[in-house]
């Protein structure tokens, strides 16, 4: 794993797009993985402005997202689809078709499941975009995440309700469950970037880069993939001993 340290999230951003597109440029049909949330924000705006600006082309760019709330329909502002269509794919010029977000709405959530992982199966990521959250899940695979899991409903944990409830008016409109790609799924990109900003995320970064990796800490697991990148900014890496990184 390389960790990247920089000061601030702006240039967290700056620099997580810089080498997201050496690698989206030096293929010719890129499979991008994506995230939502908070942290990748800065990014999605710096790729569309690098689009706006003529620098970049996502024409012939598949997207395949982590996660998806179960029960809310596309349409809906709080859902992952809305929200990628609102910050990147609504100004740049993909192919709708070719972005992939699990179906929260599927009547048989065990098919859906299979589906994404199919999916994935058949467009490893070139590179696959994650954050981190508090209790050091990645996609929505809470601590007690298994290794080898795939594409599953997963019952959020109270932490991460507790989290996402800055998004919605009340804590009890945050939907109770999610379809999440497995780690298993999320280790079979190519490539992985993770950002870490702001000091919420400092003990999860500190567990993921030191814990021999384990199931309590979903993020260690990535000390298993050959091609993990980390750009974290300083507040996100205060806890670190960083010379023993
Ligand atoms: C979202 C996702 C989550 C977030 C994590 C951090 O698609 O997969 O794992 O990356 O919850 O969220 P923020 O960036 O809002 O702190």
């Amino acid at each position: 794993m390389r960790l990247y340290l920089l000061k601030s999230p702006k240039r967290v951003a700056a620099a997580a797009y810089a080498h997201i597109k050496e690698i989206l440029t030096s293929v010719s049909h890129p499979i991008l993985g994506l995230a939502t949330g908070s942290t990748p924000l800065r990014l999605y705006k710096n790729m569309v402005d690098d689009y706006l600006a003529g620098g970049i082309s996502f024409r012939d760019t598949t997207t395949i997202n982590l996660d998806e709330y179960v029960g809310l329909s596309g349409t809906d502002v709080q859902s992952y689809r809305y929200f990628m269509n609102k910050n990147l794919f609504m100004h740049i010029d993909i192919d709708i078709k070719n972005t992939h977000i699990p179906n929260g709405l599927a009547r048989d959530l065990a098919k859906e499941c299979l589906r994404y992982t199919e999916l994935v199966d058949k467009n490893r990521p070139d590179v696959q975009i994650l954050g981190i959250g508090s209790n050091g899940h990645i996609a929505f695979n809470e601590p007690g995440t298994p290794i080898e899991s795939t594409t599953h409903v997963v019952n959020l944990d109270q932490s991460t309700i507790d989290d996402n409830s800055r998004f919605f008016d009340t804590i009890d409109l945050v939907p109770r469950q999610a379809i999440t790609m497995g780690i298993s799924d999320i280790l079979k990109a190519k490539q992985i970037i993770l950002l870490a900003t702001g000091t919420s995320k400092a003990m999860a970064l500190t567990r993921m880069l030191t814990k021999h990796f384990s199931a309590d800490c979903p993020a260690s697991f990535l000390q298993k993939h050959p091609h993990v990148t980390i750009y974290a900014d300083e507040s996100a890496t205060h806890l670190l001993d960083k010379s023993g990184v």
